[in-house]
């Protein structure tokens, strides 16, 4: 990548994170990502601002809010309070975190809808889509469920069957009913605003492959991605959605408002406007084309589309400038698996804050990212080998071996003088800082930290050799022993130098210690000798096993906190969350006892082929038998199945599937996915017994 020579002035965001649910260590990859890259930014004495906010708008904070029984306003203004405290405490340093429920956001989106609409760029088109007669609103696709159209599968959403993995539009499914109140959908027409993604098609080639100035925006996959996106053709893009609905409603369209995805990247711009204003920069410098300033986004890679389809193009069409990249990166695994409620893996921040150091996570992440598009895992007894061996036995042992000779002996004064039987080594260290700059640059930094612990290595053997705690004995070796620990202090602070972009808490720390100004890039070139330092103490603990085992134990028990997974698949604003859906409905007794509910056995348990989702279940309803397929095989291997009891609806019509005929339905609780818990009665229920 080329980078610009001199100051150069650089705009970074995140993915600004949804107001309805808590930020988690998934979510944490990015920003430790962006936090890192802006930090060696601002020590390279760059003019770098970081700009996030809160993601507001749409139906689930509406929703959530109504549940909650509180305005969408206080809601947003409660998560922002806890999103702002979780990416404070992980040392997250934005220079503006702000909310796109704010009037700059009102100003700029309804701005660019008006300019598109000027320059033709919106078509107004009346769809029919389904209808919730009770609540009295439309339904997006993920707040419908029903019979998947193709394999039969039952409880699957109205966007893609989990069943067979088929994609169809909502109006397809077989008795459809809406999440939020039960009641049967209709299909009712309304005009919707549709920006005209097709007509950007050319203009969205040309800087897919050349970007502004010649260089693509894109890594290589993403690219490619996009050329295949090109390839299936641009479909026009629904930015309108109908009253209720907590956004901006759109200029000259009463009762319509602003698909939260159209204005959510412009609070990238509108948080920036904010700080702009607070600090006088100027914004239009930064945001008309033509300028000498440069913009990045970091994403994770399930909005791709968004920001290297959508976002350029509305900015090209009204009159902005476009990214100079867009930096995607992969999601996190825990232990080799996704997050998972179930296992105590999805973990909140606030959960990791009560028993480990968030430094640590940034460390970890660093160690393992790159600037590729590659999940990342998180393996919990790799996590707590790496930090102990790397940070706690080889660069915190560097300071903890000399620091206390150079108070104790020497008044807490560092050698005068550096021998040069030491300079060698010392600088092969100050040399390292302009391949580590790059690696920062280019988002290695797994190679970063690798680089980092082999000079610290080195530091090590370097001391090993000299034996500072034997020579320190011998009065005649006392000069050389104060040069040696000097030049161990020296090692240090190099090597502190270079993880501070990862580490800035403990940095800080250090700089304190060594009694010296923030460190920056260029310290790299200077030693320190005959300076006075303060005593040694502490700086930072081993990581004990029960910790980990405790985060994960927390973590289980905080399941019932509504966290949304942001890394599902499909996470585009309008996915139902882990809140508790409202209950349905009031039936009567009459209606209930029509539901033939029995204890059933499993007596046999196997997998379906073809099938993603389904397990094939052979239950024994005391004598009579039933073959039952059931959407379970995400959380459950059919082993673990047979001789348990669980609960059956005995009297559904048999159903033909794509694999066969299922003749009834099991019951669990749960989301779907690894989050599910089969029904199972107390201990001596007998297979058969009718449950009232
Ligand atoms: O996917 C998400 O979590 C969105 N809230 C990200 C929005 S990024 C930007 F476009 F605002
Ligand atoms: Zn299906």
């Amino acid at each position: 990548m080329t980078t610009r020579q001199g100051k150069r002035k650089i705009l970074v965001t995140s993915a600004l994170p949804y107001a309805n649910g808590a930020i988690h260590i998934g979510h944490l990859v990015e920003y430790i990502q962006t936090d890192i890259w802006v930090r060696h930014q601002k020590m390279g004495g760059h003019e770098c601002y970081y700009i996030c906010a809160d993601d507001t708008h749409g139906t689930p904070v509406m929703l959530r809010a109504e549940q909650e029984g509180i305005t969408p306003e206080a809601l947003i203004e409660r998560m922002h309070a806890e999103h702002l405290r979780d990416f404070t405490d992980f040392h997250i340093a934005f220079d503006n975190y702000y909310s796109t429920n704010s009037p700059e956001n009102r100003e700029l989106a309804q701005g660019i809808y008006t300019r598109l609409k000027e320059d033709g760029f919106i078509d107004i088109r009346s769809i029919e889509q389904f209808y919730d007669p009770v609540k009295e609103m439309f339904l997006p696709d993920r707040y419908i469920k029903g019979e998947c159209p193709r394999c039969h599968a039952t409880d699957q959403y109205g966007d893609a069957c989990e069943g067979c993995g088929a994609t169809y539009s909502p109006t397809e499914l077989i008795d459809p009913v809406s999440v939020i109140s039960g009641a049967t959908p209709v299909k009712k027409h309304s005009d919707h605003h549709f920006f005209r993604l097709g007509q950007c098609r050319p203009f969205l080639e040309q800087w897919t492959r050349h970007g502004e100035n010649g260089e693509s925006p894109l890594q290589k996959e993403a690219a490619n991605k996009l050329e295949e996106w090109f390839e299936a053709g641009l479909r026009d893009w629904d930015i309108s959605r109908d009253a209720p609905y907590f956004g901006f409603e759109i200029p000259g369209a009463p009762g319509k408002y602003l698909y939260v995805w159209l204005d959510a990247p412009i609070g990238y711009m509108a948080s920036f406007k904010n700080l702009c204003d607070r600090e006088r920069i100027d914004f239009d410098a930064w945001w008309r084309p033509g300028g000498d300033t440069e913009l990045y986004h970091f994403i994770g890679k399930d909005i791709l589309y968004f920001h290297a389809l959508f976002w350029p193009a509305t900015l090209h069409f009204s009159g902005y400038r476009t990214p100079s990249k867009i930096f995607v990166h992969g999601f996190l695994t825990v232990n080799g698996q996704k997050m998972s409620k179930s296992r105590g893996t999805f973990i909140n921040a606030r959960t990791w804050l009560k028993h480990l150091d968030p430094e640590y996570l940034r460390y970890y992440f660093a160690a393992k990212l790159n600037e590729r598009i590659e999940d990342l895992d998180l393996n919990l007894d790799d996590f707590t080998a790496r930090v102990n061996s790397d940070l706690i036995g080889k660069y915190i042992n560097i300071a903890s071996r000399t620091a206390g000779f150079i108070r104790k002996s020497f008044g807490g004064r560092l050698a005068a003088t550096l021998d040069p039987r030491d300079t060698a080594l010392l600088g092969a260290l100050q040399e390292a800082a302009a391949t580590l700059r790059q690696y920062y640059e280019e988002r290695r930094y797994s190679e970063a930290v690798r680089h980092i612990m082999d000079l610290a290595d080195q530091a090590n053997a370097y001391i090993n050799e000299r034996e500072p705690w034997k020579t320190i004995k011998d009065p005649a070796l006392r000069a050389r022993t104060h040069q040696v620990c000097s030049t161990g202090i020296n090692l240090f602070r190099l090597l502190t130098l270079y993880l501070k972009p990862i580490l800035p808490r403990l940095a800080g720390q250090v700089e304190d210690f060594l009694n010296i100004p923030p460190l920056c890039w260029e310290d790299a070139q200077t030693l320190l000798t005959g300076h006075e330092i303060k005593p040694y103490r502490h700086l930072a603990k081993r990581i004990e096993a029960r910790q980990t085992e405790a985060l994960l134990e927390d973590s289980r028990e905080s399941m019932g906190t509504p966290s949304p997974d942001t890394h599902s698949p499909s996470r585009h604003g309008e996915t139902q969350q882990h809140t508790p859906p409202p209950i349905a409905e009031t039936i009567t007794i009459d209606d209930f006892a029509r539901i033939d509910l029995r204890v059933a056995r499993i007596v046999a348990a196997e997998h379906v082929e073809g099938a993603d989702k389904l397990l094939r279940l052979t239950l024994d309803l005391g004598g009579e038998k039933r073959n039952v397929f059931a959407g379970i095989k995400s959380k459950y291997k059919p082993d673990e199945l047979v001789g348990r009891h669980t609960v059956m609806v005995a009297n559904l019509a048999p159903r033909k599937m794509r694999f066969g005929i299922s003749e009834g339905m099991v019951l669990a609780a749960g989301p779907g996915g690894k989050d599910l818990w089969l029904l199972q009665p107390d201990e001596g229920a007998q297979a058969g017994m009718r449950i009232k």
